[in-house]
Parts: C-alpha cells; structure tokens; sequence
C-alpha cells in the first residue's frame, strides 16, 4: 500500500512543531481556542499547505474545513481522514493536530509520488471539538453529520461571554459557504489520535486500534436554595447550594466507586452563584458527567446519583434539577476498517491491541453517518489536555505508516501508473 510512497515523519513531526507555535504556551502547550484569532492562523497555515500539494480548500457554513483531493473514479465517494486543531486552554501540541496533520502528510505523500487513487480523499479539520467554550465537545462534527442542527450550532451561545458560535466565526473569517451535510455520504472516515491514557504506553504497545467509544452523559446540575448572611444565619436555618453541591459531587463518586470503578465521574465546571464573599450562596451550577462502555451501566449510574442529589436536596432544603447536554449511547466502529488498520499493523510489525476510547472524538459524530475508525498513538504518561502531553517521533511515525496504509487501500491505489 502506502510502503512505496514517499511518506516523511520528520515533515510531520516538522509541520506538527510549526502549528504547535500557533498558540504556544510557557508552559510548552497549546491555548488555540476555537474561532478565536489564532484558530485562524492554524487554519490559514493549512489551507497553505493543502494548496500547496494541489488540494481543493473548502470550508462549510459551520467552519469545518475539508481538503479534497479528486479520485480517478467519479463513481466513489470521499474517503475522510482527519481531526480538529482547537485546543483546550492548558492543552498540548498534539491532541488533535496529530490526526489533521497525518492525513496532510499523506496527501503529501501521494502528490509527491504522482500516485492516484480511485476514490477521492479529503481532508478534515472539524471546528470547535474540544466544546470548552462552545459547548458541547465536537459541536462542529455534531453539526455536519446532523447530530445537531445548523442553527442550534450557529445559535450556541460561548460559556464564558455569551458570544454566539456564528458571530464568532465569521470574525475569524473561515465562515463558509459549503453545505454542512455534504459529506454526510462519504464511503469511510478515519481518525488518528493521541490515547490521552496511559494503557498503550504502559503496556508497551505502539498503536491502539479502537472498536468503539464510552457512553458519555455531561449534565449540567443547578442547585437552587436562599443567599444568605455567612456570618448571622444559623447553620440549621441555611439553604447552602454549594454545600448542597458539594454533597451531591461526593455522592456522585461515592457511587461510581461503589457500582462501576472501572466508569469515569468527573466535574469539569462549578459555578458559585452570587459568589460574593460574605453571602451564603443560594445559588450553584456544576458540570456533572459519567462515562462508562456499556449503555446499561451508565443509565444505572444515573439514576443512582439523581436518587442521592434528589435526597440530599430534600434534606438541605433546596431544588436540584440535572440537565444533559452531552450524550450519547457506546460508539461502536467499523469491523472492516478496524480490521484494514489491524492487518496494516502487523504489516508494518507494530504491537497493537483493539480498544475502547475514554474521550470524545469528532468520529463519533461521523459514525451516525458512515464506516469509522480510530487509531491510537501512546502519549507519554498517558498525559492530555495538559500543557505537558507529548509524544515519541516513532510513535509518530508507526501512526502515520499504518493509517496511511489503510486510507490508501480503502480509497484504492490507481495500479500501473
Ligand atoms: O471527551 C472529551 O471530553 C473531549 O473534550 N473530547
Ligand atoms: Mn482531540
Ligand atoms: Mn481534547
């Protein structure tokens, strides 16, 4: 497949470094928002790239950015490879650029060689994957595979100002014309990534082909009770919210260590409302989430935990209501593309396992629509989301040959060139 093309690894570990100046941090990783200036300037240095190996630049009217290069046979439709290159504000260098600029390499690779493949290729850089400002997580995948609506996406307010996702689009100026469903009918998609765990690392493996995703459920929890004087008001007269809380995150742990330690339970965000010193704050909101790989289990994690927030709010005497707003049910991917990825693994004698995936992925939106896979590559600690996250330019490399292998060979290599 892709042996004899000339694929570089140190152009990749070259273009990674080049995009991971976009944003730097002293820390040593990446604050590259999404739709702020500088996600501009990491699209702008893409598109750079991609037209420069002949690419056909395309940008949809929710921001994601797809780079096509045409097939040979008009009957086949696009086979998608790529990632995001929004970061997380105390992010890294890899988390997501690794799968964008992997797929570019390869585009590389088979412009350089002249090679044609049957089935067109295209590029992608989904918008706003890490949902840390836009909420929710992969909210610009959710949008093109129609997960969520065009509008619910233009409409979705920021976290932190309020500034609406369309507004702030078209100030970076990457809003597009292209119709975000359009490449709803593609054959296949892959999606090369850092773990973001420690399990390939530890277990001294080079890649993780990975059959499916946790079922995941982000709610935010508002607790209501009575501001209050902090210093005057009776302990036994108080209606805390955020003692309430409080109460409510350590029973939410309590339980996951009770029913399913092998689930995850974190709180991303805890808002204090009115936060002023002095008052006994009536008011708190926190961003509550489980995640676990079987359906079942993560129903009956939260119906355990609603019981204990319903219970300690009864006691505590305030009002609790639990509102999703990330969900979805065990993502399970393509056998058959797990199995081109698994077969180009031993090709290229690297030691693999099959494997679920803890986080998010713009793939789990793209497999309500089409055949889709990832493949893993260790991160040192398995540290992510962390300005620290780095990776090995072997594991690089291992990545890109066999993900290259298994793009080709399902795009389909143009033979007697
Ligand atoms: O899974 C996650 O929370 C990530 O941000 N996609
Ligand atoms: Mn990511
Ligand atoms: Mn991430």
């Amino acid at each position: 497949m892709s042996a004899n093309l000339p694929l570089s690894a140190d152009r990749l570990w070259d273009d990674l470094m080049a995009m991971a100046r976009i944003g730097a941090t002293a820390e040593g990783g990446n604050n590259r928002p999404a739709l702020s200036g500088l996600d501009g300037q990491a699209r702008r240095l893409l598109a750079e790239w991609g037209a420069a190996i002949g690419l056909t630049v395309s940008v949809d009217r929710l921001g994601n950015m797809a780079l096509r290069r045409d097939g040979t046979d008009p009957s086949r439709r696009p086979v998608l490879v790529g990632s995001h290159l929004d970061t997380q504000p105390t992010g890294g260098k890899f988390d997501g650029p690794y799968g964008v600029l992997a797929g570019l390499e390869i585009l590389r690779a088979l412009h350089e060689s002249g090679a044609s493949t049957h089935a067109p290729i295209v590029l992608m850089n989904w918008t706003s994957e890490e949902g840390c400002r836009f909420s929710p997580s992969m909210i610009g995948a959710a949008g093109a595979m129609g997960v969520l609506s065009e509008a619910e996406v233009l409409d979705r307010r920021a976290l932190d100002d309020g500034e609406r996702y369309g507004d702030a689009l078209a100030a970076t100026g990457w809003a597009g014309d292209a119709d975000p469903a359009a490449l709803r009918d593609a054959e296949a998609y892959f999606e090369a990534h850092i773990e973001q765990g420690p399990t390939l690392e530890a277990e001294g493996l080079d890649l993780g082909i990975v059959t499916g995703g946790f079922a995941t459920e982000r709610a935010l929890v508002t607790v209501t009770g009575k501001d209050s004087h902090a210093g005057t008001t009776p302990m036994d007269m108080r209606q805390d919210a955020v003692l309430a809380a409080a109460e409510m995150i350590g029973a939410g742990e309590r339980i996951l260590y009770a029913r399913a330690p092998e689930g995850r339970m974190t709180v991303c965000r805890f808002m204090a409302d009115p936060g002023a010193d002095g008052v006994v704050p009536g008011g708190a909101r926190f961003a509550f989430e489980y995640r676990h790989p079987d359906d079942a289990t993560l129903r009956g994690l939260l119906d355990e935990a609603d019981a204990a927030f319903a219970e300690i709010a009864l006691r505590r005497r305030v009002a609790v209501v639990r509102e999703p707003y990330w969900s979805f049910p065990r993502v399970v991917f393509d056998t058959t593309l797990a199995d081109r990825l698994e077969q180009a693994a031993q090709r290229h004698g690297a030691r693999f396992k099959r494997m679920l995936s803890g986080a998010g992925h713009d793939a789990y939106h793209a497999a309500a629509r089409m055949p889709a896979v990832m493949l893993f590559i260790p991160c040192h600690g398995g540290i992510s989301h962390h300005p620290t996250e780095s990776i090995s330019r072997d594991w690089a490399e291992i990545g890109l040959r066999v993900l290259a292998d298994a793009v080709i060979q399902t795009a389909g290599l143009v033979q007697d060139q």
